[in-house]
């Protein structure tokens, strides 16, 4: 089955508003003839609106980092999918490890906001993987089933039709680690497995599978080449638009 692959930035907490337009500027011409790959960015919550607005016209989609579960409410900081629509995202990262590791994020909330994020049409991008200690144990395996499987719970085919999901093994974030292409695809086989136990096998099959975790403009192509990898989730690269660019043309 063929999937068109997805390049998404996830700037984290990096750039305002007057960075995001600079960044945008030097980027959309770079990208303009580009229609070989879906081109996500995902700036944090204050450049939304600037980021939506530069994107009008390109073929660039705009995605939040991180969304709540409930539509409106007494919830001090928090962001709505309601909210995200309205402001004209398209996309949600979901479940990213620095939010499962510092923000308390859990299989469980990861699976509220991905139901949330579907119900309200967004394109949810749920973030899995290990950290170090747990593949160096040999847990890798049983790790990405309990997150898949957590996240997926309760969810229909139907329902979860938008779904994409990150494989970011945690210890090769913002390290220069990058998992080998094989390493990266045993992984996807896995999650694309677990999908099609959840969902069934024409999902498992259609499923998009990025990776993510120190890509650059010189591993992009080893990895994009590979069979299992539908797509990149990028950070520290993705913050210069040129780099970005070069991984977007890999
Ligand atoms: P780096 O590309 O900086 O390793 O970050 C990966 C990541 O966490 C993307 O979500």
């Amino acid at each position: 089955m063929s999937r068109k692959k997805l390049i998404a930035a996830n700037w984290k907490m990096y750039k305002d508003p007057a960075q995001t337009k600079e960044f945008f500027h030097g980027f959309l011409p770079m990208v303009a003839k580009h229609d070989r790959d879906e081109i996500v960015v995902c700036p944090p919550y204050i450049d939304l609106h600037a980021a939506i607005e530069l994107v009008k016209g390109s073929k660039v989609a705009v995605g939040a980092q991180n969304v709540y579960w409930k539509t409106e409410g007494a919830f001090t900081g928090e962001i709505s999918p309601t909210m995200l629509v309205a402001v004209g995202c398209t996309h949600v990262i979901i479940g990213h490890s620095e939010r499962r590791q510092y923000f308390g994020e859990t299989d469980d909330t990861v699976n509220l906001k991905l139901k949330a994020a579907l119900e309200h049409g967004l394109t949810p991008i749920v973030c899995v993987g290990e950290v170090l200690e747990e593949r160096e144990a040999g847990l890798t395996e049983d790790v990405l089933r309990r997150q898949c499987m957590r996240a997926f719970s309760t969810l229909s085919a139907r329902k979860a039709a938008k779904l994409v999901v990150a494989y970011e093994p945690v210890w090769a974030i913002g390290t220069g680690k990058t998992a080998t292409p094989e390493m990266a695809s045993d992984a996807h086989v896995l999650i694309r497995g677990e999908a099609a136990k959840a969902f069934g096998d024409d999902f498992g099959a259609g499923l998009r599978i990025l990776y993510g975790g120190s890509v650059k403009p010189e591993n992009a192509k080893a990895l994009m080449s590979q069979e299992e990898i539908d797509g990149a989730l990028v950070g520290g690269a993705s913050l210069d638009p040129k780099s970005f660019a070069a991984i977007v043309k890999y």
